[in-house]
């Protein structure tokens, strides 16, 4: 079990985080990597105190998607009234907290700044070790709030950004055993959902409309890959693309619903397959969803199934699959890609 010791910034002391640091960790976390204004503040890695998150999605719908700038500039004016509520709804104080954390990426760079700037800000103020959190990491650590899961376990880490399939070999060590060489999955769900004209948010409208439609009224391909874990959707956009082009010619009214099933059908039953044939290779029978595409209707079904023969499936609440602050939280007490000072600066990309 992991324990790091990190440094308060003004008197220079030691702080130990981590399961095995002895005492409770009561950490205050922010998130602002794309358009979601979140704090929380997590006991232990694992009991959420508090819980805040303002989404931008009301702004974003104006331009159909998020334009970085305005995304910043969201922020700015949420984070000092997220940071509020989060000490109120969990009853504490600034003296209460053990260390503050933050994203600092992958992300939007200028979004992630405001978050970072005002987790490094908190630090500063209150003497307690700022701790900077990989976003990645904190959704697959999603599966740790309000649960007793412990590694090892494959984690299949799906989110707007990102396609991947983890193997979790112990609270600190991740390894990727796949991940997609093109589009992320939520984006591709983003694309096909504009294409077939529905509002941002698309992933989670084409759920919707998915689960009206037939999963079997149209074939779309699925791309053959070198390494078997791996995954590509860009063919299956450009597919789903030429196959509108065509309904649009043959009927009166695009059969959306239908489009959107077969669509669902086509990447849910590709993330499964890959997933469980990579749990099954090195015999891990702990299956973890995580990201925001791990909220997705269909994916929860076809992996909950699971449980019938014997795995253990994880997905987090709704409300943990996207964008929040606890997730930071409990990654910066689990500790894997964390790093500790106030030096540390935002990244967009994992390089
Ligand atoms: O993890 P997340 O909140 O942000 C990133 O770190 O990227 O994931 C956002 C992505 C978006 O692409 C969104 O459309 C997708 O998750 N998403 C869904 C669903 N809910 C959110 N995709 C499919 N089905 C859903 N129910
Ligand atoms: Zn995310």
């Amino acid at each position: 079990m992991p324990v790091k010791e990190f440094r308060t910034p003004i008197s220079d002391k030691p702080v130990l985080i981590g399961p095995e640091s002895g005492k409770d960790n009561i950490i205050f976390a922010i998130e602002s990597s794309c358009d979601e204004t979140a704090a929380a503040i997590v006991k232990n890695g694992r009991e959420v105190l508090s819980n805040v998150v303002a989404s931008q999605i009301k702004t974003h719908i104006e331009f159909g998607g998020v334009v970085p700038e305005v995304a910043a500039r969201e922020h700015l004016e949420a984070i000092n009234v997220v940071i509020a509520q989060a000490f109120e709804q969990a009853g504490l104080i600034a003296d209460d907290i053990t260390a503050f954390a933050a994203t600092v990426g992958p992300g939007l760079v200028g979004s992630l700044l405001v978050g970072m700037n005002a987790g490094k800000a908190l630090a500063i103020a209150n003497d307690k070790p700022f701790i900077g959190v990989n976003h990645l990491n904190a959704h697959v650590c999603a599966n740790y709030l309000n649960t007793e899961l412990e590694p090892p376990f494959v984690a299949l880490l799906i989110s707007g950004g990102h396609t991947q399939i983890i193997e979790v070999k112990s609270y600190l060590e991740q390894k990727i055993i796949g991940e997609t060489i093109d589009d992320a999955i939520g984006e591709a769900y983003d694309k096909v959902a504009r294409l077939i004209g529905l509002p941002y948010p698309g992933g989670v409208n084409l759920d919707k409309l998915a689960q009206t439609g037939n999963p079997f009224a149209f074939k779309l391909p699925e791309a053959k890959l070198q390494n078997e874990y791996d995954f590509s959707f860009s063919g299956l956009k450009t597919a789903s693309l030429q196959l509108i082009q065509k309904l649009k010619k043959e009927y009166e009214e695009l059969p959306k619903a239908d489009i959107a099933a077969s669509f669902q059908e086509n990447v849910t039953s590709t993330l499964f397959k890959k997933t469980k044939k990579a749990a099954d290779n090195i015999n891990a029978k702990t299956i973890v969803l995580a990201g925001g595409v791990a909220a997705n209707s269909e994916i929860r079904k076809k992996f909950f199934a699971l449980r019938e023969q014997g795995y253990k499936i994880y997905a987090p609440e709704m409300k943990y699959c996207t964008d929040n602050a606890s997730m930071i939280a409990s990654s910066a007490y689990f500790l894997a890609n964390t790093t500790g000072n106030l030096e540390i600066e935002v990244f967009s990309r994992m390089s």
